[in-house]
């Protein structure tokens, strides 16, 4: 298969939530368990590439023998892809990461009161728009988690993004999406072709996400 094309390069893997602070007790979050993204890293690995991998909190272990780099937040998320973004080859963004967070992050426990509360959040950097709007020569994979109107939501991500392909994943079926051991995926890419893959383990899903991504390099 064609994998040797792997070999030696430097591919960043994004995965797991990202954990947004409300007060010292609480926090939001979303369903992530990383299995995705961790599942692409290992399989990199396997083939040669130079993987680091960017993971939000998870309880899986890291792959053996990547570069394991641990965030929480959103922002956190971003400081650390964009640390390694010049000197990357592939980014593949499996993570989940929050759109919003809390506009105040308050320093003590907040305390009950009579009445109803609204917490007010902010928008969130968007990270894989940020890559695409520097991409310099790296080759970018977007995940798409949607629950309807897929295809169309989906392709409307590789362009305003500046993606080379997108993994889309209707989070609705069974054996998709979040937190399942298995995953059913359709690739598009910037050419405009569709790849629909069958019900997958993580790990098979991993290696068809590798191969196509594999065609981009030069
Ligand atoms: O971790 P698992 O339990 O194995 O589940 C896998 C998964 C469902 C999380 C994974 O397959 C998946 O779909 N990941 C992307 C989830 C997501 O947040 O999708 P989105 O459509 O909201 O975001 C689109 C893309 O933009 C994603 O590549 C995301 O990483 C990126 N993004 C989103 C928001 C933001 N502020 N910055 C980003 O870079």
């Amino acid at each position: 298969e064609n994998f040797s094309s792997l070999k030696g390069k430097k591919i960043l893997v994004t995965a797991g939530p990202t954990k947004e602070v409300i007060d010292p007790v609480r926090f939001l979050t979303n369903r992530s368990s990383g299995k995705m993204g961790y599942a692409i890293a290992e399989a990199a690995n396997n083939f040669g590439a130079n993987v680091t991998l960017v993971s939000g909190p998870t309880t899986l272990t890291p792959p053996a023998n990547v570069n394991f780099v641990q965030i929480e937040s959103a922002q956190e998320m971003y400081e650390q892809v964009m640390n390694y973004y010049h000197d990357t080859d592939i980014v593949i963004k499996a993570a989940a990461v929050a759109d919003y967070r809390p506009a105040t992050k308050y320093e003590q426990k907040m305390k009950k009161k009579d009445g109803d509360l609204i917490i007010q959040l902010e928008r969130t950097i968007d990270i894989l728009k940020t890559l695409g709007e520097r991409k310099e020569k790296q080759i970018l994979v977007g995940f798409a988690a949607e629950t309807e109107n897929v295809q169309a939501y989906a392709e409307k991500k590789l362009k305003s993004k500046n993606l080379d392909m997108i993994v889309a994943n209707n989070v609705t079926q069974e054996g998709a999406g979040f937190g399942v051991d298995t995953n059913i995926l359709t690739i598009y890419t910037k050419q405009g072709e569709k790849l629909e893959l069958p019900l997958l383990s993580k790990q098979e899903a991993a290696k068809e996400i590798l191969k196509k991504a594999a065609t981009f390099l030069k």
